[in-house]
């Protein structure tokens, strides 16, 4: 197909109907397809619907069918539809939410999940993902924290690389592999307060340094989207920010793809008040280089009035559209407008025996070991439990962003426990102590060991989510209260979808954090409580002591009045409560227990074209066998600008044979020991430098090492 030709046969009206997505209910109206308010009021006319370019959320591959079919009749131009649709963290095969995947410190998962998640979706005929969601934040009460990667931009820059890779494969013209878009640009997850599509406003230095990397990253990785963010971003509305859009994300990260708006964003922007009318939208939005408008209709009404005008010029629209085309030629629709929709491949594929098998051994790694007083877990299968709380017969832990998985199909933790040969005295549901009777406290008193299977319900986590309180809702906390009176040890099982305030679940003997693991999550978790395996997820985001602290983030800078002791009053600190934060960044604990000794540089001094080489051994010093994720953090001494306290730069994550002894290497580069000026450039800073290696990042097994500016003589 010469693209170039295609659009030279269009008229304006179809070029800016390329622009356009709509929801499949647009086409056939007997679908029976939600609509959101935003497009039920766009106000169409069937000729306009038969320009659009592209589709939002397609449920099967039958309805792909029918709208593509009817809408290549009906068009003049003949350019099939592109569909796209939110696959996040698996299509009906769920995986744990993206936060737990960043658990696992082991991007591979990642990429098995998008790249499963893309094989099931592409058989309802979808082409794009918008996935995946890499905003870094530092705010747990935001409730997009479930659908990202944690604090850190380098843990969230390996999981964006990797999950690209994942739903990409090996390439998007493919049958199976879907587009990915990476979101939301830029700096969607700080918004003030932690509320949702709230003001950002940041130094351009903390951007390219704490936000902007796993944007790069993806983008790097080759994903052939990018979706604006619903913020503004220094005053302007992301979604028409030209700088933003056009200077940093088209000019330096060098991404040519195709750029779409959230949904009903262009709208939005009046609300922002940049704009009092949509026409002047449609201009500040074209000009900013954005391609596809998702939900609204600014570009659809006046782009054509804006050419005629003479107010922006048609090459504006052109470059739009051939990227567009350019992105449905890449994915093989001229070739074949029905690209993957197969209703008998669907049923064939999605929850494929083997891909619900994956989904568990994902699941065992994302979750996180937070406490285990006197190795409480695990749980020997003689051991009798009581299980209480909400999540003891809960079907619902695929978290949210998980449209197309039917929960109803997932196992609850009363039938693991049992299937599995546990030998349950009570298992009662209940979400706090007065939902269980004298008659209840007596057969707990009769178990073991309690489990309180308690936590977050799943939507109160994601999209306009937010939450200023970070505590165990419902009155749960008191569930802990009457397993602890009972004088038996007490195993927390805690759902969530972001760090919460744990203090009351940290009085239980041991604590086991499993967010929302999808599919297999009941089998998954028994299997570690019993120890068939062995915890190994560590934390991606601070868990703060109360919600006062928050912002907190283990990569924080120094400040000039660092607290070092309390008999100093003017320093960086409160009077109610200490600076240090709940558990830090990179916790989590094992059945296992590693010793790190020995931590070794191969020079003391190294030149800027060198590579410094880090050592140390590492021994499991246990007898059950295990992962531990080997972490590696730098601080740069002197810098201008200031850099971080920790940085985490590198991590392992590697099996450990009872007793066994390894000697870990990692190795450094001068660029990455580089950090980015309020410009974005990296700037290599010659000084010292300390290295931290260890199992979280209040880790202080250090080294230091000068960075020499020249070759060493
Ligand atoms: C979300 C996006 C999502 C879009 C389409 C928006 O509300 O912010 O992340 O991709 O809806 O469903």
């Amino acid at each position: 197909m010469n693209i170039q030709s295609l659009l030279s046969t269009l008229t304006i009206e179809e070029k800016a109907g390329q622009l356009l997505q709509l929801a499949p209910f647009f086409f056939i109206k007997d679908l029976k397809v939600e609509v959101a308010g935003a497009l039920r009021a766009l106000d169409l006319s069937e000729a306009d619907i038969f320009l659009a370019g592209s589709v939002l959320g397609i449920h099967d591959a039958k309805e792909m069918i029918a709208v593509q079919k009817k809408y290549l009749q009906r068009s003049r131009h003949k350019i099939p539809l592109m569909f796209m649709a939110d696959v996040i963290h698996g299509y009906e095969t769920i995986f744990p939410i993206p936060i737990a995947l960043a658990s696992s410190f082991h991007p591979d998962l990642a990429k098995k999940a998008a790249r499963i998640a893309a094989l099931e979706a592409q058989t309802a005929g979808i082409h794009v993902t918008f996935a995946p969601m890499v905003d870094v934040s530092r705010d747990p009460r935001w409730g997009r924290v479930m659908e990202g990667f944690g604090e850190d931009a380098y843990l969230a820059s390996c999981f964006s690389r990797a999950s690209v890779e994942g739903f990409q494969h090996d390439g998007i013209g493919k049958e199976g592999n879907l587009a990915a878009c990476v979101k939301h640009f830029a700096a969607y997850g700080a918004p003030e307060a932690g509320r949702d599509y709230n003001t950002v406003d940041m130094s351009m230095h903390t951007f390219y340094n704490h936000y902007a990397p796993p944007y790069q990253a993806g983008i790097k990785a080759g994903a052939h989207l990018v979706m604006t963010a619903f913020n503004t971003f220094n005053g302007i509305p992301a979604t028409v920010h030209q700088g933003l859009l056009r200077d940093i994300l088209r000019g330096q990260m060098g991404f040519d793809g195709v750029v779409i708006t959230d949904y009903d964003a262009l709208q939005q922007v009046i609300t922002h008040g940049v704009a009092s009318e949509l026409k002047d939208v449609a201009r500040l939005a074209i000009e900013a280089g954005v391609d596809i408008e998702m939900a609204s209709t600014a570009y659809f009404r006046y782009l054509k009035t804006l050419i005629d005008e003479g107010v922006i010029p048609l090459a504006l629209l052109d470059e739009a559209v051939l990227r567009i085309l350019t992105l449905k030629e890449k994915l093989g629709l001229f070739d074949n407008p029905f690209k993957g929709a197969d209703a008998l491949k669907a049923t064939q594929r999605v929850r494929h025996p083997d891909h619900l098998a994956t989904s568990e051994r994902i699941a065992r790694e994302c979750t996180v070991l937070l406490k285990n007083d006197h190795q409480v877990l695990p749980l020997d299968k003689t051991r009798s439990i009581a299980l209480i709380g909400p999540y003891v017969n809960e079907s619902s832990t695929n978290g949210n962003w998980s449209w197309h998985g039917d929960h109803r199909l997932n196992e609850t933790l009363h039938h693991a426990f049992a299937r599995k040969g546990h030998d349950i005295v009570m298992a009662k549901t209940g979400n706090q102590a007065t939902d269980y009777d004298r008659q209840d406290i007596d057969t707990l008193k009769q178990a073991d060991v309690i489990i309180v299977c308690a936590g977050e319900q799943a939507r109160q986590s994601g999209e306009a989510r937010s939450r200023t309180r970070l505590d165990l809702p419902d009155g749960q906390e008191t569930l802990i209260k009457m397993a602890k009176a009972t004088g038996k040890p007490v195993v927390v099982l805690l759902f969530c979808g972001r760090p919460l305030v744990l203090k009351e679940i940290l009085k239980a003997d041991a604590v086991m954090l499993c967010w929302f693991l999808g599919s297999r999550a009941a089998s998954a978790i028994v299997d570690l409580v019993n120890g068939t395996f062995n915890p190994s997820g560590r934390l991606p985001m601070t868990f703060p002591q109360n919600e006062g602290q928050i912002p907190i983030y283990y990569n924080h800078l120094n400040t000039g009045r660092p607290y070092r002791d309390e008999r100093n009053e003017y320093v960086s600190k409160y009077l109610d409560v200490s600076n240090d934060p709940q558990l830090s960044f990179g916790h989590g604990l094992s059945y296992a227990r590693f010793n790190y000794e020995d931590m070794r540089l191969d020079k003391e001094v190294m030149a800027i074209n060198e590579t410094l080489t880090i050592t140390v051994t590492v021994t499991n010093d246990s007898q059950q066998a295990g992962h531990e994720v080997i972490q590696l953090y730098i601080r740069d001494l002197v810098s201008l600008p200031v850099r971080p306290v920790k940085e985490l730069k590198g991590f392992q994550k590697v099996w450990f044979d009872p007793a066994e002894t390894k000697s870990i290497v990692f190795e450094l580069k001068a660029k990455d020991l580089s950090a980015f000026d309020q410009h974005g450039k990296p700037q290599i800073e010659p000084g010292t430098f300390d290295v931290f290696v260890g199992g979280g990042s209040n880790t202080t097994l250090s080294r230091r090492f000068v960075l020499k500016d020249v070759g060493i003589k």
